[in-house]
């Protein structure tokens, strides 16, 4: 039965950190897969999440099943994180909210309920996007279109262009838009063109589906959520897919939510309920571990107020480098300016480099980004700015 099926390439993202393991040069660089290092090169613990873990061992007194949607409280901590706790959408009781296994569990149920919904619905996702947007979305039935976003050649947003697109966008289609650290990219939008879009949703009767993968890696918990919760006041309907696997260094343990802002509180009912036959279908239920940690976190003021400081540090460290990077950049070769790295948000950048140039990268200096250019800024070390500066001037 399966003997027809071919051998498939490793995943673009996920398969370099294969690749980088099984390089053995002492002075490889990992900017490859997005997950946050240190100065050490490790992804470590959140102190806040070791004490949320502690808290969690010492007082759960059961393994049997949860709740499909929810671990308790979880869906709360979820819900006022992403749109704030005075947000009119929680008291007027018109989001459905459920725990899913991470953000890619969050956007593939939200796939599957817009087909359910309206069978072969159109979303627009931005020319870039993240890779696996394009399987989640696409495999759950709904058709994919492209908007322009980002301009290459001018290293910003072609918010013009991306505007005059999304006027074709019909009533009902949805627009994936990413809250913050546009990936990619790092080229996020600025308030002023939030507002402009939700005033186009308005008009044009698109429903925003937002990604919110990296809240509080670019400016801020709450600067990160503007264009979500400026959407959703004003807008009746609305698709939220949250990740912790960035913010709260969750990654393995796959927890994020997924909310879903309906017109009214019994469509919010009714959709709750057609999420929990998707999710029973699907998995059953999500791994509570990682959401009993966001919900310990969030619902304790001191343990809250830690994990914000270590998510500054997290987001300051990654400044720090950019700006470290394009000093090095812009003094050791004439041939491009890069200040616009440092302009950029969140974890990733497009260097702007060819194929042949990122493999030669690869091969000769042992430094991992993905083909298209990405770097994962906060894989670079204080050590290794150099060396990568060096290694980019000379492919260039
Ligand atoms: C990335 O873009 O590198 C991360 O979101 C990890 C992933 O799953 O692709």
């Amino acid at each position: 039965m399966f003997a027809s099926l071919p051998q498939l390439p490793a995943d673009p993202i996920l398969g370099l950190s294969a690749a980088f393991a099984q390089d053995t040069a002492a002075d490889k660089v990992d900017l490859g897969v997005g997950v946050y290092k240190n100065d050490q090169g490790q992804t470590p613990i959140l102190a806040s999440v070791r004490a949320a873990e502690a808290r969690r061992l010492a007082e759960e007194t059961t393994k049997a099943y949860t709740a499909p949607g929810d671990y308790p409280g979880a869906n709360s901590a979820s819900q006022q994180l992403a749109f704030g706790a005075q947000h009119p959408t929680l008291r007027d009781q018109r989001l459905s909210t459920i725990q899913t296994p991470g953000g890619c569990g969050a956007l593939r149920v939200a796939a599957e309920l817009i087909n359910r919904s309206q069978p072969g619905a159109t979303v627009w996702v931005s020319l870039p996007t993240w890779g696996n947007h394009i399987p989640l979305l696409s495999g759950a039935g709904l058709q994919l279109r492209e908007y322009p976003y980002y301009d290459a050649a001018r290293h910003c947003i072609d918010f013009d262009r991306m505007m005059a697109t999304l006027t074709q966008a019909e009533p009902g289609d949805l627009v994936l838009l990413h809250a913050s650290c546009h990936n990619p990219s790092g080229a996020d939008l600025s308030p002023e063109q939030w507002r402009s879009l939700t005033e186009l949703a308005a008009t044009g009767g698109f429903i925003p589906f937002i990604d919110m993968a990296y809240q509080g890696f670019g400016e801020g918990v709450e600067e990160d959520a503007f264009g979500l919760r400026l959407m959703a006041e004003q807008l009746p309907e609305l698709v939220l897919a949250t990740s912790y696997s960035k913010n709260f260094g969750l990654y393995r343990e796959r927890a994020g939510s997924l909310s879903i802002l309906s017109d009214q509180p019994s469509v919010a009912q009714a959709v709750t309920s057609q999420l929990l036959s998707i999710t029973r279908g699907l998995y059953s239920m999500p791994p509570s571990h990682g959401a009993a940690i966001v919900d310990i976190i969030y619902h304790d003021p001191q343990l809250y107020a830690q994990w914000l400081e270590e998510l500054t540090q997290m987001r300051e460290r990654i400044q720090h480098l950019r700006r470290a990077l394009v000093q090095r950049l812009n003094s050791i070769q004439s041939q491009r300016d890069f200040g616009f790295i440092q302009a950029e948000r969140g974890m990733f950048s497009f260097l702007g480099l060819s194929v042949e140039q990122v493999q030669r990268l690869r091969h000769d200096w042992h430094i991992y980004m993905t083909d298209n250019s990405r770097i994962n800024v906060a894989g670079l070390q204080k050590h290794s700015i150099e060396a990568v500066a060096q290694a980019i001037a000379q492919v260039l």
